[in-house]
């Protein structure tokens, strides 16, 4: 079917014990492009990947892979026809097979042509001196490039991995990912990658799925959901944050920092204005007074520094506000370690704010 998503569900759902850990999951994912499900722990990702290599039956929902149906609750492809290549934070080389073998393993044809297609990939990921040697005989970091040659052989239209990097020390780890993401962007495929680590999704992802308590709360370009995020759970997925309250009135709310946009939320209803610490600008105490208010920074707040931390490529000041005796954290670049009780004062970037109603639920 002409431009089909390459993959495609469409309500997936499955229940443990009447809860449903998978609610209704749709997910598109286009051809050649890298999707991360990112999410918590526990939130459901291992569940809908599992749906979607066919190791788990959904219990409604339906799976495409380009425009064909490949599995409901009556239909299903079985798993090793649905071109669709696995890797797991727990991949198994073969140890009783060679590097050579391992990644020739899956595919089907001439014993001269699968040599040659494991050839050319282990040689992609610069291992084809190992072709002959044995699994063990490889660092975790050089197997973890086999078991991505093995993956990619049969040439599957879509791969899964599963936090394919987590067993790796942080160092080796940047290098692989980016490695990775070269060849699997070479190799064509369409890729669904799960991590609950940010910084993996931001540093792969063409698309980030957002996932929390089994739905997916948002999907966008890294750029969108780090700036145009769906709610306060969103932000604080990605950094720490901070949080103001205030009421709406007539589509204005006002806060020590001055007034914030919020458009069509009705008067009277309760709202919180977060934002990052990176976006909190500081300035100096003169005599008792700030700097003057601007458009885009708004009206200046002070504070006193309650503790300064250094974290290596920026400081951490945390703030005892004036106004309300509550904390807010600016971070700043470099080094910067006021001492405790030093005033200073606050901005906000304005445009950097996101205003959410406050649901009744969780009012305080
Ligand atoms: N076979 C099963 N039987 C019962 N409950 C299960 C089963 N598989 C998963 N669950 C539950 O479903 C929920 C989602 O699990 P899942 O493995 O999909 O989470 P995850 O998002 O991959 O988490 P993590 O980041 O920790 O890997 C969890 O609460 C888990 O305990
Ligand atoms: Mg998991």
């Amino acid at each position: 079917m002409p431009n089909a998503p390459r993959l495609e569900t469409r309500d997936l759902v499955r229940r443990f014990d009447g809860t449903a850990v998978v609610d209704h999951v749709s997910l598109s994912l286009e051809p050649g492009n890298v999707t991360c499900l990112l999410g918590p722990s526990g939130c459901g990702k291992s569940t809908t990947l599992r749906m979607i290599a066919g190791v788990e039956m959904q219990d409604s929902g339906e799976i495409y892979v380009d425009g064909n149906l490949v599995c409901d609750t009556v239909f299903r492809v079985p798993p090793e026809r649905r071109s669709i290549g696995l890797m797991f934070q727990d991949f198994a080389l073969f140890p009783h097979l060679s590097v050579g073998e391992n990644v020739a393993f899956g595919l089907k044809g001439a014993g001269s042509e699968r040599k040659a297609r494991a050839r050319a990939l282990l040689d992609r990921v610069g291992l084809v001196h190992y072709i002959d040697e044995y699994p063990h005989q490889l660092s975790g970091g050089e197997q973890q490039r086999v078991a991505l040659a093995r993956a990619l052989a049969p040439r599957p239209r879509i791969m899964l991995m599963d936090e394919p990097f987590s067993g790796l020390d942080n160092r080796l780890r940047d290098g692989i990912r980016d490695e990775t993401l070269d060849v699997l962007k070479e190799e064509g495929s369409s890729v669904l990658l799960v991590t609950h680590e940010p910084e993996e999704a931001m540093r792969m992802a063409d698309e980030i799925a957002l996932m929390r308590g089994g739905r997916i709360v948002q999907q966008g370009a890294p750029y969108n959901i780090y700036n145009a995020p769906a709610d306060k759970e969103a932000v604080a997925f990605f950094s720490d944050i901070n949080v103001l309250r205030g009421t709406v009135r007539g589509a204005l709310t006002e806060t020590p920092f001055g007034q914030f946009l919020a458009p069509g939320v009705p008067d009277g209803q309760e709202v919180e204005i977060v934002f990052r610490p990176q976006h909190v600008s500081i300035d100096f105490d003169r005599n008792g007074r700030g700097p003057n208010p601007t458009d885009m920074a708004g009206t200046p707040a002070r504070g006193v520094v309650e503790r300064a931390r250094f974290m290596g490529s920026e400081s951490l000041v945390e703030f005892r506000m004036d106004f309300d005796g509550g904390v807010l954290r600016a971070t700043v670049p470099n080094v910067f370690l006021p001492s405790r009780g030093t005033p200073l004062w606050l901005t906000v970037r304005r445009d950097r704010c996101f205003v959410f109603p406050v649901e009744r639920s969780d009012a305080a």
